[in-house]
């Protein structure tokens, strides 16, 4: 299998390798048994050198545990729903969850991977993998085929940071015009969160060769500038204080440390209907 060229895909391993250690551990939360599976050797080692994060780790997994609460209760209310996942790495979920109609987007090592170990014709629910080059092809083209005026959601878990709000704002464009009635479900970081509480993944992220890039003031403002309305918006780190998934008071970081419980947030946002202009 050719290595991963763009870097932002390794940090998939890093994710993957979080969704492992739960797993393997005495209480997991998500218990993605996938994820093990998934991991080849360049994943191990590259997880190594995260297994010791406990606070990004944690926060990682509660995330993850998050989302698929959201997305159990959209199933629940209709099993068909579909569902995309933009840069989706080693999400587990269509194979995992009950019902849903699953579209995955990655760069071709991940879906390589995923299909080597977890082929989509294999999947309990309808799973098709969409294999882009982010650098070079568009995602409107790719995902054009599948346009739909139905009811999406669309996650881009552990994705948003990474992007350019110019790369930004051509997804959220891509995506309403494709899917005008989606949803789209994002973790954000603040600016404020990533200086005082962010140092420590980041400087390990570098050295995959990958870097923070969107972390303004208010990233829920930017992500509604762009077409959406908030609709849900949880405290990342509170949770994980509260999954007692990170050593850490819940009762401190939700009166003390607002840095912390403010800005590192899991969002729902609604696609907002286009304003016609007035006659
Ligand atoms: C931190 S991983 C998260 C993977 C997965 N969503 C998860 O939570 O396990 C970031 C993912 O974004 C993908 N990615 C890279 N460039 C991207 C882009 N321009 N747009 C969307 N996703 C991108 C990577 O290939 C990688 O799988």
């Amino acid at each position: 299998m050719p290595g991963m060229s763009n870097p932002v895909s390794k940090t998939a391993w890093y994710c993957t390798g979080v969704r492992m250690q739960d797993a393997r551990s005495s209480n997991p939360l998500v218990g993605d048994a996938w994820a093990e599976r998934f991991l080849d050797d360049e994943g191990r080692r590259v997880f190594e050198r995260f297994a010791d994060l406990e606070y990004a780790n944690g926060a990682n997994i509660v995330r993850h545990w998050l989302i698929d609460q959201w997305l159990e209760a959209r199933l629940a209310a209709q099993p068909d729903r579909r569902i995309i996942l933009v840069g989706a790495g080693f999400d587990s979920r269509a194979l995992r969850l009950d019902g849903g109609r699953w579209i995955e987007v990655d760069e071709a090592a991940v879906i390589e991977r995923k299909q080597a170990v977890a082929p989509a014709s294999a999947s309990p629910n309808p799973l098709i993998r969409i294999a882009i080059d982010f650098a070079r092809e568009s995602l409107a083209d790719k995902l054009a085929p599948h346009a739909t005026d139905a009811p999406v959601t669309v996650v881009m878990e552990g994705v948003v940071y990474y992007l350019d709000a110019a790369a930004i704002a051509v997804s959220a464009k891509t995506l309403g015009i494709l899917f005008p009635r989606h949803e789209l479900i994002c973790d954000l970081q603040s600016n404020a969160f990533v200086q005082r509480w962010g140092k420590r993944i980041i400087e390990r992220i570098a050295i995959l060769g990958a870097r923070w890039r969107f972390h303004p003031s208010d990233p829920v403002a930017a992500i509604e500038a762009l077409g959406y309305e908030r609709r849900e918006c949880l405290s990342i780190a509170l949770r994980a204080a509260e999954l007692k998934r990170v050593r850490v008071p819940a009762m401190m970081i939700r009166y003390l440390l607002p840095s912390l419980r403010d800005g590192y947030r899991l969002c729902a946002f609604a696609r907002r209907e286009p304003t016609l202009p007035s006659p």
